[in-house]
């Protein structure tokens, strides 16, 4: 991985700056303090699906005041820089969410197969309610599958790595948000 002021070389691929960690954190912010008044008084738990959301969970649930657990799932639908469209794995759940607020993290939103998979899953589940919080969505290439409660930021269909968000397994580290060139 090649790193200069703005440009990023990774895996024979150039990416461009596209969200720097400064604004990154006003949206975190901003996005917790609507979290922190819907769920005033209640216990949520906060539904991770990793590995991708690792940076923004742990900045997400620091900003949070209400009670909290975390559940980290896997569930994966993503091979390169395209999205392969079939879930392949949901695994990972240590608790019954029966009767429970559950808030589902996500670092992005694409075509939302991912999480269209995971919300048939859950139904089984028998919550007390599931709202979804994601960092990204790529609105073009979602077109309101379903609803999602709360939305970091709306980007446009292009393919992004860092704050958590990978390219074949490896830029996650990155604090800014970088879009690959050309697209
Ligand atoms: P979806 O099922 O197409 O909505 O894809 C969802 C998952 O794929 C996300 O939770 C991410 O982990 C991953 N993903 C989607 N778009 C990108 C991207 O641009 N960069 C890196 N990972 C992505
Ligand atoms: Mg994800």
């Amino acid at each position: 991985m090649s790193l200069n002021s703005s440009e990023l070389e990774l895996l024979g691929k150039r990416f461009d700056t596209y969200i720097t960690h400064e604004e990154i954190k006003t949206v975190v912010k901003r996005l917790a303090l609507k979290i922190n008044q819907d769920y005033e008084g209640r216990e949520v738990v906060l539904l991770g699906v990793l590995d991708g959301v690792v940076v923004f969970l742990a900045d997400l649930m620091r900003e949070l005041q209400i009670e909290l657990s975390i559940e980290l799932i896997k569930l994966k639908s993503y091979s390169g820089t395209e999205s392969t469209g079939s879930v392949k794995e949901f695994i990972g759940l240590s608790q019954s969410l029966e009767n429970k607020h559950v808030l589902i993290v996500e670092d992005i939103i694409d075509t939302g197969e991912t999480l269209q998979y995971l919300l048939q899953q859950l139904e089984k589940e028998q919550a007390g309610s599931v709202e979804i919080v994601t960092l990204l969505l790529k609105e073009e290439v979602f077109c309101e599958k379903f609803p999602i409660k709360y939305v970091g930021k709306k980007i446009e269909n292009k393919f992004v790595l860092g704050f958590g968000m990978d390219f074949d397994g490896w830029g996650r580290q990155l604090p800014d948000i970088y879009a690959l060139k050309g697209q």
